[in-house]
């Protein structure tokens, strides 16, 4: 069984790594010295450096290194993608959303600043990551992966994903919908990732496509086992408040997988993740990180 190979590397020690790569980045680039605009980038920073698994700046920075490109390369376009994964966030638990109170083991963005604040932070934040995408060393690459940004946290991807997801709260759908949303929601900002790193390495087509393959189902195994964590999980792990998706009426695999069968589908998907990857000599840490996303607790 391929799942059996799996772990030939410490993937929690090279998430860690490069976690603090792109914070050390994030932090530099997400300052002001205009006192007046304390209180807007206090916001900004306090949910951009307040904690956070930074998988998707992993993958940015994991992808173009398999591809055989150094990570400092790819930096400005992995902290880019952690800018709009946070505004997300921010957005996503505002009480017209989603409302939660607690995010990353924290206070809510809106709960600690208020809600006006938490909007701009969010706005900030979004809007900051191209300009950070521009810091790239070559224009050209700069151009593409704003594209992809833009594509895929925008209204046919992330923004997308949210606005299907809040639509079909305490309505029921069918299966194919439930993954078209979270195929958006989640999936879109995951397959950037792999995109980004691709495109700091110059990949061919059919490299894009291999590595699209697998972060489409990391990125279903990631939104199952968010699902599976909202009802089992253990909140002083998670940061998050458990229960929420029940009780906002949201569709989840839940709604269609008792939790075993949800994660027996979940290792199916992963074995296919990590197949996809598999003709790269250097794909240890992301088939690593493709089962760590199936086992994780938070
Ligand atoms: C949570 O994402 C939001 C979803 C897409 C389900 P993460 O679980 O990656 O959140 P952080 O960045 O680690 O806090
Ligand atoms: C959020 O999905 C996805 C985005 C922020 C784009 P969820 O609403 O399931 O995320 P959590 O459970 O609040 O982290
Ligand atoms: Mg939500
Ligand atoms: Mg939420
Ligand atoms: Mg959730």
């Amino acid at each position: 069984m391929i799942l059996g190979e799996r772990i030939d590397c410490d993937v929690l020690a090279i998430l860690k790594e490069d976690a603090l790569l792109v914070e050390d980045y994030l932090s530099r680039h997400c300052a002001t010295e205009n006192g007046d605009l304390s209180t807007l980038f206090d916001a900004m920073r306090y949910s951009l450096l307040g904690g956070g698994k930074r998988i998707r700046p992993f993958l940015v920075l994991e992808t173009a290194r398999m591809l055989g490109v150094d990570k400092q390369a790819a930096l400005p376009y992995a902290a880019a993608l952690e800018m709009i994964h946070t505004y997300s966030l921010i957005h996503d638990d505002l009480p017209a959303m989603d409302n939660d109170d607690y995010r990353r083991g924290r206070l809510t963005n809106h709960k600690k600043f208020g809600e006006a604040t938490a909007i701009l932070a969010g706005d900030g934040l979004l809007t900051h990551a191209f300009y950070v995408t521009t810091l790239g060393s070559d224009p050209q690459k700069n151009a593409a992966a704003v594209r992809v940004l833009a594509e895929c946290a925008g209204p046919c991807g992330m923004v997308g994903g949210q606005a299907m997801d809040l639509a079909a709260e305490g309505r029921k759908i069918d299966f194919k919908t439930l993954q078209s949303i979270h195929r958006l929601k989640t999936g879109a900002l995951i397959r950037a990732a792999v995109s980004l790193g691709a495109i700091s390495a110059s990949a061919k087509e059919k490299e894009l496509d291999a590595l699209t393959e697998y972060a489409e189902k990391v990125g279903q195994v990631f939104q199952l086992v968010d699902d599976v964590l909202d009802r089992f999980g253990d909140a002083s792990k998670l940061g998050k408040t458990l229960g929420k998706d029940e009780k906002a009426g949201k569709n989840t695999y839940l709604s269609f997988f008792s939790k075993q069968e949800a994660l027996d589908y979940a290792e199916k998907l992963t074995e296919q993740a990590i197949s996809a990857v598999s003709p790269w000599d250097k794909s240890g840490i992301l088939k690593a990180f493709a089962y760590y996303m199936l086992i994780r607790e938070n």
